[in-house]
């Protein structure tokens, strides 16, 4: 199981290779069992794995158990409200598809059920540059009125970049998360490493300073989003540099092992640069798989919430996976809200959660 909660999910039945019943997946978690029983070792091994000891990875399992929502009673929590804005685009939900490579590992549909489950439900999906399809064949798969972001990488290769940055514009990808935690080289992820000999080599930049990002910005006239945010003072740089949000984010545990998780980086912008929420929007991720998880970052300040893994394991279902993922999580969050009094999910903020446990252990204060 992972090492995952128990929440009663019984495999017994299940037979190893094949696609276990739709109808068991009642958790995010139940996604990754189900996917772990269906594919291949070294895929599963690829999506899962996180880098050196996984301290990160697990770090993002593990910190909501010190996250407390004391909840309200005494309020009309009759009339739900999930939707929002994302970079003044409209999504159904705050949570969304984060960038994730080689869709392809788990269903030969790959990328395009992900952006057709993520149309369907009106929620954001931003496809990785390494994707297994192609940035036309994801863009041409998509519903008409449907808004995607795209993610880009830093390549040493300028013209690369140059090239895919004018491709996402002219399909009509409305801004670009360019990622900047993982440059020059991939983490160490041994768990990959069993079963594969391709590692570390990215092509990506290991020059690009703070020179270069304020450069970035000159080369496509998409909304730029820094994805891989870790510290107050990089948040404090982006805004500094005009950018109109930043995505805090350690890469679910894969690049840095030892990175704050993004309920640590959000209180470490809340302690040391508040400015940040007031003057840009912020993104996070890493380890969300519950509904209350999502409260949580939106609680911290996030205006929107990615999922890394879970969509690349609800995929071995194709976009009946993806859809019943995005439901289940969908449901979660309904019910939280409810039931800590608050109904519209714009209005969550720091007063509906005690992080006091998290303040005392990493910020040492009392
Ligand atoms: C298999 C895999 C591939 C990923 N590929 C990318 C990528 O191409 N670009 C990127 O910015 N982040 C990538 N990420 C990181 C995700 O965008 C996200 O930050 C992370 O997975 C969130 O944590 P979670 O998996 O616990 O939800 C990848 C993550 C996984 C698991």
């Amino acid at each position: 199981m992972e090492g995952l909660p128990n929440t009663g999910l019984d495999t017994t039945d299940w037979v190893a290779g094949e696609l276990p019943p739709l109808e068991d997946m009642l958790s995010l978690n139940d996604f990754q069992i189900a996917a772990k029983n269906r594919l291949s070792r070294s895929s599963y091994a690829y999506y899962r794995t996180g880098a050196l000891d996984e301290v990160t990875y697990q770090a993002n399992l593990d910190i909501w158990k010190k996250v407390r929502i004391p909840g309200r009673s005494f309020r009309d929590v009759s009339n739900a409200e999930l939707s929002t804005t994302i970079l003044g685009h409209n999504f159904s939900l705050p949570f969304f598809i984060a960038p994730a490579a080689r869709a392809g590992r788990a269903n030969e549909s790959a990328e395009l059920s992900l952006v057709r489950a993520a149309g369907r439900k009106g929620v954001l999906y931003v496809p990785s540059i390494s994707s297994t399809k192609s940035l036309e064949e994801i863009a041409a798969a998509q519903f008409d009125n449907q808004t995607l972001f795209h993610q880009e990488y830093i390549w040493s290769n300028a013209s690369r970049v140059r090239d895919e940055l004018s491709r996402m514009e002219s399909l009509g990808y409305k801004a670009v998360f360019l990622t900047v935690d993982n440059t020059g080289i991939n983490g160490i992820r041994t768990r990959n490493m069993r079963e594969s000999d391709s590692q570390g080599e990215t092509g990506h930049s290991a020059t690009f300073d703070l020179q270069s990002l304020a450069q970035f910005q000159q080369m496509t006239s998409l909304p730029i989003v820094p994805k891989g945010i870790r510290t107050a003072a990089d948040a404090l740089a982006c805004l500094q540099l005009g950018f109109p949000a930043i995505y805090v984010s350690n890469h679910g545990g894969r690049t840095l092992d030892g990175a704050p998780t993004a309920v640590e980086t959000l209180m470490d912008i809340r302690m040391h640069a508040p400015e940040v929420f007031d003057r840009m929007e912020v993104y996070a991720d890493g380890g969300v798989r519950r509904g209350n998880h999502v409260i949580t970052l939106l609680a911290l300040g996030a205006k929107a919430v990615g999922l890394g893994r879970t969509p690349m394991y609800a995929n071995i279902w194709g976009e009946d996976g993806v859809l019943r993922m995005i439901d289940l999580l969908e449901t979660e969050l309904r019910t939280t809200m409810l039931l800590m009094g608050e109904s519209n999910v714009n209005n969550i903020n720091s007063s509906f959660i005690n992080t006091k446990l998290i303040e005392h252990e990493f910020f040492n204060l009392d």
